[in-house]
């Protein structure tokens, strides 16, 4: 077996570590997060390409986690990479200076990604493209079967770029923020002024609605695009949106908790961890907590908060007779069945954040206030605890003890994750609802910028405010409006010039038989239809197959005025080599403007056989 030099390096660090700290998890409370942030944090950068140790091969891109089957996670998400770079920015603005290569590699490489063709749509002239969840490791476009759009991530983007020109302006580089950032930001705050108020895939990519998480962060990133806007003197396109956004995001409360997904009917209660991710990642430590924003130390996020992890105390066995106010292990929904449907740790830290978080908020505003909502929550930690306000006082006072009630309580789902965590402190994506073993996708980047963010707050390390108190306050009545955006390549940054590409849209229709667990897919010579990689060809959906007809189909978008070459192939279900077609086919694309066209085949070659698997 060859080892990389870069490999060993890796290696011998882990093994130093393990010599130095034996067991993480023999270790008391606060040597073990001091410990972990260290392995966490370099758990992201091995993730980060090209340079990271254990992603060989890939682009400039953050990739979601090493493992490439069961499951395949060797992509980069939009969201993913934009957290931990967020994570990595407040690091670097905490004082890990060493840090900055890795953020003016993610500027070039997301300058890049955003003109990237792929099947959410084309980046000009609409900024479509810009919805797309997920790419090949190399930053190409992935043409499989996914939930698109995922409009999170444009958000998401915006804010990690935000934060970082923040501090370019405070560090005399406002020129640098407005020429070379400001283009990559307006493109993602345009998207989010145009699309906030249609449906897209939430943040685990399963339900098609509206999520929390999606519209708290994209209501984040307008009001903090409208302030950087106007430090740089440019003009934010979008950000107008910003009170019809905040309006809408009090349609999420049901009067106990936040549903998670709205504009949906899926049959789930909507307790989710989505609520608690939204609120972290909208943290604002200047807020006020009946801010319309939904602040951790919000009175209803708070019962949000008693409702889901009572959801979890049920659903796990791990978390079986582990009362009220004390940590459990957390997982996304109590209805999830993905690979199981087990606890995560990126969840479990998120809920410790959360209450960091909200201590943090009430210490600086110098009391809380109990409501008839929040009430329940705070009796489980503070029995005699009644509905009024508390006043900061002496180590004995009532707001006191109920600070340090919530900060054990936080301090308790730290526990939860040491105990589930391996002594080694690597972090996979999910461990076993029963036994608690490590599962899903391992060295998840995810997982580690979730513990580095919680060991920031823990430690008292609060990102500066992104302007909840200067934000405007929602109109009476909500609207859902729209503002079409201005969307232009980042080339100061390194994007291609590229220029408006007019697409026709396509249906494929072909007759092929097919066995149970076959599936077929279209390919082409085009980047739309895969540049004949396999691992990049359209599947067609079987949807309207029946006995008189076998018709398997696709709707799509190719370049107005190409012509292209194209088979189908067909997929068999136990990894049998793929059978193409035996012909290569011709299809001209009409030109600009013109409508929708329907291709009508019928499979010609071999057919496939069932294998036994
Ligand atoms: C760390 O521990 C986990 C779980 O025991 C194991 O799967 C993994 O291979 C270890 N990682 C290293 C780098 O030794
Ligand atoms: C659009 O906004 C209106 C007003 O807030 C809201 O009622 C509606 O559910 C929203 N729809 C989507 C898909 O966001
Ligand atoms: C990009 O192309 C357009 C026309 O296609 C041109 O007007 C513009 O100057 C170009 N920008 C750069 C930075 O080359
Ligand atoms: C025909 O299809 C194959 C892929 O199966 C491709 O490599 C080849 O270039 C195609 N030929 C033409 C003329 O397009
Ligand atoms: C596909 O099958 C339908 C139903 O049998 C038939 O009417 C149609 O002509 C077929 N299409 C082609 C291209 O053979």
């Amino acid at each position: 077996m060859h080892f990389s030099s870069s490999l060993v390096g890796v290696f011998s660090l882990l093994c130093s570590q393990a010599v130095a700290i034996p067991d993480l998890k023999a270790r008391d409370l606060n040597s073990f997060v001091t410990g972990e942030r260290t392995i966490a944090l370099q758990g992201a950068l091995n993730n980060i390409g090209p340079h990271g140790s254990q992603v060989a091969g890939a682009g400039n891109f953050v990739i979601a986690s090493p493992s490439t089957e069961n499951p395949n996670y060797f992509y980069t998400w939009t969201r993913d990479s934009a957290l931990t770079m967020k994570m990595i920015i407040d690091e670097f603005i905490f004082g890990n200076t060493k840090l900055q290569p890795y953020i003016e590699e993610y500027i070039h490489a997301q300058a890049i990604l955003q003109t990237v063709s792929n099947p959410s749509g084309t980046f000009l002239p609409n900024g479509l493209g810009l919805g797309e969840p997920k790419y090949q490791p190399d930053g190409t476009r992935f043409n499989g079967a996914w939930g698109r759009p995922q409009r999170d991530g444009p958000a998401l983007r915006a804010i990690a770029l935000i934060t970082y020109s923040n501090w370019l302006i405070e560090n005399g580089q406002s020129t640098k923020a407005r020429t070379v950032i400001w283009p990559i930001i307006s493109n993602d705050l345009s998207y989010v002024g145009q699309y906030w108020n249609q449906t897209g895939f939430d943040l685990w990519e399963e339900v098609l609605g509206s999520s929390f998480f999606t519209i708290q962060n994209q209501h984040r990133s307008l009001v903090q695009g409208t302030q950087l806007a106007k430090d740089l003197r440019v003009t934010c396109t979008g950000c107008d949106q910003a009170p019809e956004i905040l309006c809408f995001l009090q349609s999420f409360w049901n009067g106990k908790y936040i549903v998670s997904n709205i504009n949906v009917n899926n049959g789930r209660t909507g307790l989710d961890g989505n609520s608690i991710l939204g609120a972290i990642a909208t943290f604002d430590i200047d807020a006020y907590c009946d801010s319309p924003t939904f602040q951790p130390c919000n009175n209803k996020m708070l019962s949000n908060f008693r409702y889901l992890m009572d959801s979890f105390r049920e659903t796990y066995s791990i978390n079986a007779g582990i009362p009220e106010g004390q940590g459990v292990a957390v997982g996304r929904y109590s209805e999830d069945v993905y690979q199981g449907g087990n606890p995560w740790y990126l969840i479990t830290t998120a809920a410790a954040e959360y209450l960091y978080d909200a201590v943090a908020q009430w210490k600086a505003r110098h009391n809380l206030v109990v409501d008839a909502d929040s009430l329940p929550f705070f009796q489980d930690l503070y029995p005699s605890v009644t509905i009024r306000q508390y006043n900061s006082g002496n180590a004995n006072s009532p707001f006191s003890q109920i600070i340090n009630a919530v900060t054990s309580y936080a301090d308790s789902f730290v526990a939860i994750a040491q105990k589930y965590t391996p002594a080694n402190g690597s972090l996979a994506e999910q461990f076993n609802r029963d036994t608690g073993v490590p599962l899903s996708a391992r060295d998840l980047t995810w997982s580690y910028a979730a513990f580095v963010t919680l060991a920031q707050r823990r430690a008292g390390q609060y990102p500066t405010t992104w302007g909840t108190r200067q934000a405007a306050s929602p109109p009476a009545t909500c609207s859902g409006t729209s503002t079409t955006g201005v969307y232009a390549p980042a080339t100061a940054a390194g994007a291609p010039n590229v220029t408006s590409t007019c697409q026709v849209n396509i249906v494929f229709n072909v007759n092929a038989t097919t066995y149970f667990g076959e599936n077929i897919y279209v390919i082409g010579n085009t980047d739309d239809l895969g540049a004949w990689d396999i691992n990049n060809a359209v599947p067609l959906g079987a949807g309207g197959y029946t006995s008189q007809r076998p018709l398997w189909s696709v709707s799509t978008y190719l370049n107005a005025g190409e012509t292209a070459s194209y088979k189908y192939v067909r997929q068999e279900n136990c990894n049998q080599p793929y059978i193409y077609e035996t012909l290569n086919r011709t299809l001209t694309i009409p030109t600009c403007g013109s409508a929708p066209i329907t291709v009508e085949d019928a499979w010609v070659g071999a057919v496939g056989t069932a294998g036994s698997c």
